[in-house]
């Protein structure tokens, strides 16, 4: 893929919605990975963005983003990965995020801990949301709950460390699960987007919900990953008493 985007043709990228781009990248990384794993789980389906297979399983569902981060792609912006979760039944049991940029692969299964390059990793300490560095995506075409995104974006300008919008979710999660970022929500991601982060936060033992502390994230589109100190204060400000 980082060989690909040295020749990229720009001319080649189609539009599948408002804002929402895609390439013949996207589209030969899913043939690909799907072609892969099909070898090592002949049985199993696929939820996968660009649609290459319709197979679903009774049991085992890969959850497949062949690009997370289109536009970075395409732009040129050095932030994007492949995203590749598995269900078992309705269960994440395995998340691997490769960022392509840094060759950086961070990967998890359940009850086996999260790691780095091979190494174990931890989401942070900081319980302290004056010391957090937060992520989030913004709202590019689903704006039906921009007003209530902006009151959260506003508190948390205010009162966090900073906030930073890669324009990768996969990414985002990824950094939460190392302790780069402390906290990361989104609303209107699908479940590519957050198959594959969601089991790397829980086993680096951060937390995942959905904004109202619950776990409809996968298919819910929104999305609350932290490292387990800061959802609380996050999901007070998505949730105001009256
Ligand atoms: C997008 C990225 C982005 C997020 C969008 C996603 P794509 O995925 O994860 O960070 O804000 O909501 O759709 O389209 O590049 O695979
Ligand atoms: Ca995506
Ligand atoms: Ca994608």
């Amino acid at each position: 893929m980082a060989e690909e985007r040295k020749c990229f043709d720009a001319s080649k990228i189609e539009t599948k919605g408002l804002h929402d781009l895609v390439s013949y990248v996207d589209k030969e990384s899913e043939i690909r990975i799907i072609r892969a794993l099909k070898a090592i789980l002949p049985e199993s389906g696929f939820i996968a963005e660009e649609g290459t297979s319709d197979k679903h399983s009774e049991r085992f569902n890969w959850v497949i983003d062949p690009l997370d981060g289109t536009t970075n792609f395409i732009q040129g912006v050095p932030v994007y990965a492949v995203s590749i979760g598995l269900l078992d039944g309705d269960e994440l049991v395995l998340g691997v995020v490769y960022e392509v940029g840094r060759s950086e692969c961070f990967y998890a299964w359940k009850g086996g801990g999260a790691y780095l390059n091979g190494v174990p990793i931890r989401v942070s300490e900081r319980g302290n949301i004056h010391d957090a560095l937060l992520a989030t995506g913004f709202p590019y075409n689903d704006f039906s709950r921009l007003d209530d995104y902006m009151k959260l974006l506003k508190w948390t300008m205010t009162n966090a460390r900073g906030v930073r919008r890669m324009g990768s979710a996969a990414t985002d999660m990824a950094y939460v699960a190392c302790g780069r970022f402390d906290a990361f929500w989104e609303y209107d991601l699908k479940p590519w987007d957050v198959a594959a982060g969601t089991v790397i936060v829980k086993e680096a033992g951060g937390s995942v919900t959905d904004y109202k502390g619950g776990n409809s994230y996968l298919f819910g589109r929104e999305i609350v990953a932290s490292n387990g100190l800061l959802d609380e204060i996050i999901l007070e400000q998505l949730n105001p008493k009256p």
